[in-house]
């Protein structure tokens, strides 16, 4: 695995919550984060948004669009939570394909492995590690793309972009679900509350890794909101995009085409 990026997309420095430090420092902490709380990655999901992330991902996964031996590839793909929905997705249509899980981190890979194991969900899903800011895979390879919650842990965004538009074929499909800007100020001083404080000690609690968690609300105020994202897909050259708020902007989902 090489994290090396492209010259032109050098940085001195990147953002880890709200820290800057290097690059390279970046991707062994996010593997570190990840590493420490894979085992109770799903259960914490669970515990911090109540329940809503099903239902994010849900709506998510309704809109890849499926045809016979579709192949989509799921970045950042984790312990296969987007993966098992669109296999689910996939049989419920009676459809032939392939989901391949894409991750950097060995760890939440396992512990998806072992779970789909143990689920049955073992035929048509592959899972590889690998860095989505440089893909194990050729150019025009996918029918669709899809990344939840993980662009926002990447170091060079606008590479995995690009990395994206890249191994979609002519027409493929781009998604993206990820935290975005919340659209109401109502709710903003109730969930930094939420953020700063309620989450890491939740976090502490259950993974025993409180700063874990705390990175998670400082890497979702430093993300891209809802309009620069919509433009960094434009720049890596996607067509067609456009996105959606869900619970007030807490999240969105932005899609994208790779014109025929
Ligand atoms: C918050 S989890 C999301 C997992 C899954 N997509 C879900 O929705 O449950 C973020 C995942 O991004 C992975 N990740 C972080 N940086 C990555 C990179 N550069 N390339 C590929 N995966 C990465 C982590 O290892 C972790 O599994």
């Amino acid at each position: 695995l090489t994290n090396e990026p492209k010259d032109k997309d050098f940085k001195k420095e990147t953002d880890f919550g709200f820290l800057n430090i290097s690059p390279s420092e970046k991707t062994a902490k996010v593997r570190a984060v990840f590493d420490h709380v894979a085992s109770q990655y799903d259960l914490m999901n669970d515990l911090m948004s109540a329940g809503l992330h099903r239902a994010w991902k849900n709506q998510f996964v309704d809109q890849v669009s499926l045809k016979p031996d579709v192949k989509i590839l799921d970045v950042a793909g984790g312990t296969g939570d987007i993966a098992s929905r669109l296999w689910a997705k996939l049989q419920k249509k009676m459809l032939q394909g392939t989901i391949i899980i894409c991750d950097i981190n060995e760890r939440m890979l396992q512990e998806g492995k072992d779970r789909a194991l143990n689920n049955g969900l073992l035929k048509g899903i592959e899972w590889v590690c690998g860095n989505a800011e440089r893909l194990p895979f050729p150019s025009n390879s996918m029918d669709v793309y899809t990344i939840a919650f993980g662009l926002r842990n990447v170091t060079y965004k606008e590479t995995a972009l690009q990395e994206a538009f890249r191994v979609l074929k002519p027409g493929g499909q781009f998604l993206c679900l990820e935290f975005s800007c919340l659209q109401d100020g109502l709710l903003a001083p109730l969930y930094d509350l939420y953020s700063f404080k309620v989450l890491p000690m939740l976090g502490k609690w259950v993974t025993g890794n409180g700063p874990a968690y705390q990175y998670l609300a400082e890497s979702i105020r430093r993300f891209p909101n809802q309009t620069t994202l919509k433009g960094m897909m434009e720049d890596a050259g996607f067509s067609m995009v456009s996105y959606q708020n869900l619970f007030k902007g807490l999240t969105a989902i932005h899609q994208g085409w790779k014109k025929i």
